[in-house]
């Protein structure tokens, strides 16, 4: 079964041909599936949403095969060669925008592979405590703790299965996190904090560019690991390496991603690597995916608060505070104003940076037929409320200080307040509060707004609130002097990211 890359890559090989289509296709499509006896389509025949991620497409067919999918922009959605056991589809069934993504998976795993079921994820803490203490031997495990669900479950575990006084958990304050959260995590048993704000502040220091900020972070994750590793002995004969590393992890370091460079960040403190190497290392949730992480964690009885909590990257408001190398207006276009800020997005498998279009409708359709057309830029937001028109706001040069995190931080405490006050933070996935450095001269900041609906945070949907809580955010936001504006991302992944670097 060939996805996506994988329908164009088997229509080459076996005679077809694959050819850049006049468009791109980016995110929801419909998909007209014809009736049909195979297997794999088994009961899905119909009109259906899928999510789709693409500009080429396969444009003639190889011999023995036929078309049994299209939507408006794509003829050739999804294919067939029965006989030969040979599928194809265009769309992306592993996300959870294509509705009924999971029946084609399910249909080509035990219709056309003839798979049984004998997996569930159901009472598994037991035998994941047995699975630690057999790994584990008569090692202690140390662990770098994030405050995130992964490291807190996977802590939690070695915890019950050890006795507490053979576990030890390190949490690291980067001074990039988010309010009230080193606090939160130096309450939890077993677990002390590493004071480094300074270090990592001082690093940071004028620089501008996004993937130097994430290097610069990794980096000095490595050095305070290693003095960590070294004062407290842990590279010792007694102690082992435990790690919150679940399933998806060792899908997404495998591609060019910055799992590789974040997630496994402890994996490049040299003395980390040997333990490693060697095997002295404890991962118990790998096999498991997050909804998995956390229903083990409810068998723990570990609160909410902690199970339910939206994912927050390592890098933390870093990624979030947008900076500038230059003073730069904004630019006036037919479709609305260009703010010359780089954020990241993600079309097919590349990373590239440009700037944002800013609109002055809330218009969640025309964003994604705006991202669709245009090149040169993958995000659009919503200009909600300013206190001067857009066209006398500009950019100005900044880099990432103190004080500006400390906007950041009071910012999004305010949205998480409002938001989990009015369980909105329950309806979304994520929701990302971002800085970036556009005003005027009395008030130079404004806050971007970037709830998102997902699964699994490979793709994300854009979405809306109501307005009367908009309203309400807007006018607590902008109650703090250096906010100048409010702006609401409308861009789904692909082509935006989840996050703006
Ligand atoms: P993107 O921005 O790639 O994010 O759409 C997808 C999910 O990953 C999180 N994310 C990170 N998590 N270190 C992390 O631990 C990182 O560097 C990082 N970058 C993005 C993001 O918050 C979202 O949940």
């Amino acid at each position: 079964m060939g996805i996506c890359y994988g329908q164009q890559i088997m229509a080459h090989a076996l005679g077809g041909t694959v050819r850049k289509g006049d468009k791109g296709e980016y995110g929801l499509a419909a998909l007209e599936l014809e009736e049909s006896s195979d297997p794999l389509f088994s009961g899905l025949a119909g009109a259906q949403q899928v999510w789709m991620n693409h500009r080429d497409a396969v444009a003639a067919l190889p011999a023995g095969f036929r078309v049994t999918g299209r939507t408006a922009t794509c003829a050739i959605a999804a294919i067939a060669a029965p006989e030969r056991r040979f599928y194809g589809v265009q769309f992306h069934p592993e996300v959870v925008h294509t509705t009924r993504g999971v029946d084609y998976l399910s249909n080509f795993v035990f219709r056309v592979c003839g798979c049984v079921k004998d997996w569930d994820a159901r009472h598994r803490a037991p035998a994941i405590e047995q699975e630690i203490r057999d790994c584990v031997g008569g090692h202690n495990v140390f662990f770098f703790v994030s405050g995130g669900v992964d490291s807190s479950v996977a802590f939690a575990l070695c915890t019950r299965a050890l006795g507490a006084e053979r576990v030890r958990g390190v949490y690291v304050d980067t001074g990039l996190m988010r309010e009230g959260e080193t606090e939160f995590v130096a309450s939890l048993p077993g677990v002390t904090v590493e004071r480094a704000e300074e270090q990592f502040l001082n690093a940071l220091a004028g620089v501008t560019d996004p993937e130097r900020k994430r290097h610069i972070i990794g980096e000095e994750f490595v050095r305070v690991q290693e003095r960590i590793v070294e004062s407290r002995h842990l590279l010792d004969e007694s102690w082992i390496l435990g790690q919150g590393t679940i399933y998806p992890d060792t899908i997404e370091s495998g591609g060019a991603k910055h799992a590789a460079v974040i997630k496994t960040h402890h994996n490049r403190v040299a003395g980390i690597q040997k333990l490693i190497e060697c095997g002295r290392i404890v991962e118990p949730l790998k096999s498991l995916y997050k909804d998995e992480v956390r229903a083990v964690g409810r068998e723990l009885n570990l609160p909410s608060e902690l199970l339910d909590r939206h994912p927050f990257p390592g890098p933390g408001l870093a990624i979030r505070c947008l900076c500038s190398e230059f003073d730069a207006p904004l630019r006036a276009t037919d479709d609305g104003f260009v703010i010359p800020v780089n954020s990241v997005g993600v079309l097919g498998d590349a990373r590239s940076y440009a700037p944002v279009l800013a609109i002055d409708s809330f218009n969640l359709e025309r964003a994604t037929e705006l991202t669709n057309r245009s090149t040169g830029m993958n995000r659009v937001v919503a200009a909600v409320k300013t206190r001067s028109p857009l066209r006398e706001l500009t950019v100005s040069a900044c880099s990432l200080s103190a004080e500006r995190v400390a906007t950041l931080r009071r910012a999004d405490a305010i949205v998480r307040r409002i938001s989990h006050e009015s369980g909105y933070d329950r309806e979304v996935w994520q929701f990302p509060v971002v800085l970036i450095p556009l005003g005027t001269p009395d008030a130079r900041e404004s806050v971007v707004l970037r709830p998102v609906h997902s699964v699994d945070g490979m793709t994300a949907q854009a979405v809306a609130m109501s307005s009367e809580l908009l309203e309400e955010i807007c006018a607590r936001l902008l109650e703090m002097p250096e906010i100048c504006g409010i702006f609401y991302d409308l861009t789904n992944k692909p082509p935006g990211t989840i996050e703006w670097e």
